[in-house]
C-alpha cells in the first residue's frame, strides 16, 4: 500500500540501504516492486536477463576468479543520469562470505575539513566507462576467469564530469561523490595532477567506521541509494556459486 511504501522511501532516505529478509521474488515481482520507486533503466553493460530486459543477473561460478562489482563504486556514474537506486535479490547464496559492504558518503563528506570540502565544493570529477568495463571487465586478465561477459560497445564508452560533492535531492545533504572503478581525473587537471587528490578521497571514502557489511541468504532483498553510498561484493567464497537478480531506477543528473 501506499502508506507502506512511503514508510519504505522515507527509511532509504534515512538509512542509505535497506535489507528485507525472506522475500520470495520471481522477476516479475521484483520488477513490480522496484517499480514503485520510479521508472527503471536498462543496465546495458552486461546482457540483460532472457526474458527480462530491465534484470541483469550477476552471477560467480565455483570457478571463477574475478566477481562483479568487486571494487568500491556507485552504479554507473559515468552516465548523465546515474540510477538513484539499485535493487539486488538473491537468489543463491554461498554458505560464507558473498557478503557486500555499503560506505555512507555523507560521512565521508562531512569528515572532510572545512577548506577541503570548500576547495571541493567547485571540483568537478570526470566519470569514465573505459576504466571499469574496458579496462577492469575487457582486460586480457579477466577473460576466461569470470561468467560475468562485458557487453561494452562503442555507444557505452561513456565519459561524464558531475561534482565531487552531490546534494541529494531528498535530504539536501552532500555526499563525496567519487570511486577509485571510475573517476578518471578532475576536470581542468591531468590525471597525473589529479591523482595524488584522488587517492586520498577514496581512501578517506572507505574508512571502516563509514561502512556497514551484509551477509545475504536466499530470498534477501536489499535496496540502496547510489547517491549517498558506495558498495563493494566480497569476492571470498571460492568454488562456491552465487545468483543474483539486480535491477537500477532512474536517476537525475548529480548537482
Ligand atoms: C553490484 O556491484 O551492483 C553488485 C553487488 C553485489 O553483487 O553484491
Amino acid at each position: 500500500g501506499d502508506s507502506a511504501f512511503a514508510e519504505i522511501e522515507q527509511a532509504l532516505a534515512d538509512h542509505l540501504v535497506l535489507f528485507i529478509r525472506d522475500q520470495d521474488l520471481d522477476p516479475k515481482g521484483q520488477v513490480a516492486f522496484a517499480e514503485r520507486f520510479g521508472p527503471l533503466m536498462q543496465y546495458r553493460y552486461v546482457e540483460p536477463m532472457p526474458g527480462h530486459p530491465m534484470i541483469s543477473e550477476l552471477l560467480t561460478e565455483p570457478g571463477d576468479v574475478y566477481n562483479f562489482g568487486g571494487t568500491w563504486h556507485s552504479d554507473t556514474p559515468q552516465l548523465e543520469r546515474p540510477p538513484k537506486y539499485t535493487m539486488l535479490y538473491a537468489v543463491e547464496c554461498p554458505p560464507v562470505g558473498g557478503d557486500t559492504s555499503y560506505a555512507n558518503q555523507y560521512m565521508a563528506w562531512d569528515t572532510l575539513s572545512d577548506d577541503m570540502r570548500r576547495m571541493l565544493d567547485s571540483v568537478q570529477v570526470v566519470h569514465s566507462a573505459a576504466l571499469s568495463f574496458a579496462g577492469h571487465y575487457g582486460s586480457e586478465e579477466v577473460q576466461g576467469k569470470s561468467t560475468m561477459q562485458s557487453a561494452y560497445a562503442a555507444d557505452l564508452d561513456i565519459e561524464t564530469a558531475h561534482p565531487v560533492g552531490r546534494t541529494h535531492p531528498v535530504t539536501g545533504r552532500k555526499a563525496l561523490y567519487v570511486c577509485d572503478a571510475y573517476a578518471a581525473h578532475f576536470v581542468g587537471m591531468s590525471q597525473e595532477e589529479s591523482l595524488p587528490l584522488l587517492r586520498y578521497l577514496w581512501a578517506h571514502s572507505i574508512q571502516p567506521d563509514f561502512t556497514c557489511r551484509f551477509h545475504w541468504r536466499p530470498g534477501t532483498l536489499a535496496v540502496w541509494d547510489n547517491r549517498s553510498c558506495m558498495h563493494y561484493a566480497h569476492n571470498d567464497y571460492p568454488g562456491q556459486r552465487r545468483l543474483m537478480h539486480r535491477v537500477i531506477i532512474e536517476g537525475e543528473r548529480p548537482y
